[in-house]
């Protein structure tokens, strides 16, 4: 995620400065402290930086995850990838923990995405995710994590259409102004001082559903289900994705009126929606519409076909759960039901046959025949459907479409240069690819020689600041946007551990 809007960007040092002052007003700004390089740096080519805060800063400290570290660093020869490694991996855990209540029956935990103090629910899933294993072995690992859950469904209970949240009131945290006037005559009406943005994003939903059954799976505890908001959000959003497959006419070709819309006065095209808020006409495939996308710009059609891969997928692991804990069983069946139509609709709505590459996954489409044919870096994208589990990495549609995302002559948004080469998104503009996506490259592929190069563009990108950016310039890596983005940091440091696991000695 990222904000636009410039008048936003102006307010990150003040914004910072909030998230930081629960480790103590001597601390420096991460958001300062991410922009200039620490000592000591190391002894290979790139001379990566130490950027992990002083201890008494940190924003969460943990032995089992200091103990990860030093672990999988002895797994790293490389002296750039260990420090690099050694930055990133407890990043989300150094900086971002803005309050945590570690109450054992009602631990609560609000992370913030790193250089603004809201939490997107698809960022904190995702910051968390590389933690969630080492749950299974620390209960403080476990409260973190539960309380992220509990957290979320708070959040989606108060208002589901939102993609980021302000600080909960009882944290003493300043809500952060993020500057955006909405038409609250189309949109939803929402509580600014609860909810930082009010942009629906279907990934949302999964990302919470995948944080849920992630650290069930890990560690059989279920006792987020007795928090009265989990039952609840999962209900709320299991009625809200059913209305999301609606047609936008009805059969008497009269206009359905819209569960969500959202329009807002800006000259930025990507930060509003068409037909005054309601997105462009759908017919109904079984998938469900989005307004946005996880980059946080609004779609073009409304069925945004990564977005719905993942919800599917993802709808089956909650259904699978709730299966096998024995409780909530009408919604794991609504759960399953939906999670049938909307891979059936991915399948037969959400493909086209490309002239070069045959058939592929497209980005959007509408059920009228309209297709966009792209990828954008941020997740869930279409390279990465083998990372979120809608396809194996054989299928040959996954094939076609990883071919064309991954040529600068068939994805409008994939850039080359002589640094880096990858997918980039029309939210940075042209010319800047995303780090993540170099990494969802290599958590995709099983070959050696790629993963490799891979990780090699990683460690020479990070413009000497030693921490994972949203965007660099595939010609000059100095210019990039946001040196302090948590979700990236965490989804290298899952490519790392990937990695050297299948192919020791990589690096
Ligand atoms: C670190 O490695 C030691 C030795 O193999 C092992 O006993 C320990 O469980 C590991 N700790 C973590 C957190 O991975
Ligand atoms: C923990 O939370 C529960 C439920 O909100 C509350 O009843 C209890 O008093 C809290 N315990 C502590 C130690 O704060
Ligand atoms: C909420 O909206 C009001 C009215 O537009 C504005 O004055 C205020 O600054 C906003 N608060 C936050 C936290 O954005
Ligand atoms: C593996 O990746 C390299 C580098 O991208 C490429 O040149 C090579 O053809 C690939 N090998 C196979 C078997 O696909």
């Amino acid at each position: 995620m990222k904000i636009a809007d410039s008048s936003a960007l102006l307010l990150l040092p003040l914004l910072a400065a909030a998230a930081t002052s629960v480790v103590g007003a001597d601390c420096p700004s991460y958001t300062d402290y991410s922009s200039a390089p620490h000592s000591p740096a190391s002894k290979g080519k790139y001379r990566i930086p130490s950027m992990r805060p002083p201890p008494d800063c940190r924003t969460f400290s943990n032995p089992t995850i200091e103990q990860a570290l030093s672990n999988i660093t002895s797994l790293i020869s490389d002296p750039d990838w260990r420090q690099l490694f050694s930055n990133i991996f407890p990043n989300t855990l150094d900086t971002t923990v803005a309050w945590h209540n570690a109450n054992t029956t009602s631990p609560y935990t609000f992370l913030v995405t790193g250089d603004i103090t809201a939490q997107w629910i698809r960022d904190s899933t995702n910051q968390m995710l590389p933690y969630v294993p080492y749950a299974a072995m620390d209960d403080d690992i476990a409260l973190l994590v539960a309380g992220l859950i509990n957290m979320q469904a708070e959040e989606l209970v108060g208002y589901p259409y939102g993609n980021a949240f302000q600080p909960p009131r009882r944290s003493g945290l300043e809500p952060a102004e993020n500057g955006i006037a909405v038409d609250l005559t189309v949109t939803p009406p929402f509580d600014n001082t609860t909810v930082f943005e009010a942009k629906f994003e279907l990934d949302s939903f999964a990302s919470f559903f995948q944080i849920s059954s992630t650290y069930w799976r890990a560690t059989g505890d279920y006792d987020f289900m007795y928090n009265k908001a989990w039952g609840q959000s999962v209900s709320n959003i299991l009625g809200i994705i059913e209305k999301l497959q609606e047609p936008t006419y009805n059969s008497k070709h009269m206009v359905n009126k819209p569960l969500v819309a959202y329009n807002r006065l800006t000259d930025t095209a990507t930060e509003t929606q068409f037909g005054g808020g309601m997105g462009n006409p759908v017919k109904y495939t079984g998938m469900a519409k989005t307004l946005f996308r996880p980059s946080d710009d609004a779609t073009i059609f409304p069925f945004l076909v990564p977005a719905n891969a993942f919800l599917s997928v993802e709808l089956y692991r909650l259904s699978s759960m709730l299966d096998q804990i024995g409780v909530y069983l009408e919604m794991s069946a609504v759960a399953k039901s939906l999670a049938d139509e909307i891979r059936r609709g991915v399948f037969e709505h959400g493909t086209v046959v490309h002239p070069k590459h045959g058939r592929v996954f497209a980005y959007e489409t509408d059920g009228y025949g309209s297709a966009l044919v792209m990828d954008d870096a941020n997740g869930p994208s279409l390279l990465g459907l083998v990372y979120q589990g809608f396809v194996d990495e054989k299928d040959p549609v996954y094939q076609n479409t990883r071919r064309m995302i991954l040529s600068a002559d068939d994805n409008p948004w994939f850039f080359t240069g002589a640094y880096i080469h990858g997918v980039g998104s029309p939210h940075t503009g042209f010319q800047k690819v995303w780090p993540m996506a170099v990494a969802v490259q290599g958590l995709t592929s099983s070959n050696r020689t790629e993963v490799k190069q891979c990780l090699d563009q990683l460690v020479a990108t990070t413009s000497g600041l030693g921490l994972m950016h949203e965007s660099v310039h595939v010609y000059r890596p100095e210019d990039y946007t946001r040196s302090w983005f948590a979700w990236c940091n965490s989804l290298v440091s899952q490519f790392v551990i990937d990695a050297i696991v299948r192919f020791p000695g990589i690096i």
